[in-house]
């Protein structure tokens, strides 16, 4: 495939250890071309999500894609990470030297800004975390967007949440930064909890990249191994490929069953905050009719997916058969 057939994409990341999945399978899949990453904090503060980046990206030995260290809190709200879930590291304790890598000299807004108005082709921005860096961007320059081709993030749920009862993580975590991304103006993908907890790599494949020789496979399954829901003992996992799926769905967007639909986060303080209100309805409801309708932005939101394809898609791309 040559340069000017694959997808210029740029990832948001907060490694995270289903970030470090996508990662894995971004550098290696040869119909994407990983111009940039950029990172921000989430489920571990800003600086340890950078050098998991950067860890990731030495261990796949990816080529020089330039990091750089994003937003290190959200816009209102304070920190509030997820290493219950991800370890005190971020990335499952598993042990792993200190990159010897290092970001560019530039912060995330910047590179994002430059990177994206420097591709020949409009590129494809996949947000996988927290959506600080995202707005900054979309707020400092929104010029960018004349070369988004869409957005693909991981965030959001239709149906349940799992930083609280209705509020997935992402968008829990910085709810105005994800309105803002919202109004963004481009083409849309939701790659919610709804299809990100279904796939589920087989222990089969686990076991096979844990005891493989190559350290980047053995990575890949440590990390799967520490989202397994089996052995996790979460009795509400979020395991398997994860943020990996939304990366997947670039590759692959036969594999995701969506629906256009209207998509509002809830902003106010309570139980709600978070929430990403999708609204199925068929037919307006009487606070339309009774209250004319708000202009909501439209996104392309993921209902269904097919995991055998996504799992195959990965594995094939991560152990390069
Ligand atoms: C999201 O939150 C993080 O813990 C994961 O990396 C994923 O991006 C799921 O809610
Ligand atoms: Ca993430």
């Amino acid at each position: 495939m040559t340069d000017g057939q694959r997808i210029p994409v740029i990832i948001d990341c907060d490694t995270g250890v289903d970030d470090a999945l996508a990662l894995l399978f971004a550098v290696r899949h040869p119909a994407l071309d990983v111009r940039a990453i950029t990172c921000v904090a989430g489920n571990t503060d800003v600086d340890g999500v950078v050098r998991n980046t950067l860890t990731v990206l030495e261990v796949a030995g990816a080529g020089d894609i330039p990091v750089a260290r994003g937003a290190e809190r959200p816009l209102i709200e304070p920190v509030r990470t997820a290493r219950h879930v991800h370890g005190q590291d971020g990335m499952g304790d598993l042990g792993l030297p200190a990159p010897t890598r290092v970001p560019v000299d530039v912060d995330a807004v910047t590179l994002l800004r430059r990177e994206i108005l420097a591709s020949p082709r409009p590129v494809t921005l996949i947000p996988m975390a927290p959506l600080t860096n995202i707005a900054l961007l979309l707020r400092t320059h929104p010029e960018v967007t004349r070369n988004i081709e869409r957005i693909v993030f991981m965030g959001g749920a239709v149906a349940t949440g799992n930083a609280t009862p209705v509020a997935e993580f992402n968008v829990w975590h910085d709810p105005e930064a994800a309105a803002v991304l919202l109004t963004a103006g481009v083409p849309i993908t939701m790659y919610g909890l709804d299809v990100f907890k279904q796939v589920l790599v087989p222990a089969a494949d686990v076991q096979r990249l844990r005891a493989g020789t190559d350290p980047s496979l053995r990575l890949a399954g440590e990390l799967l191994a520490h989202r397994d829901p089996a052995t996790s003992g979460d009795p509400t996992p979020t395991g398997g490929l994860g943020d990996a799926g939304a990366v997947c769905a670039v590759v692959d967007p036969g594999g995701l069953t969506t629906e256009r639909l209207p998509v509002e986060v809830a902003l106010a303080p309570g139980p709600g905050r978070g929430q990403t209100i999708v609204d199925r309805r068929p037919l307006p409801g009487e606070s339309e009719i009774h209250e004319g309708t708000r202009a909501q932005p439209l996104v392309d939101v993921a209902l269904g997916v097919d995991v055998q394809r996504y799992v195959k898609l990965w594995l094939t791309a991560v152990e390069g058969a």
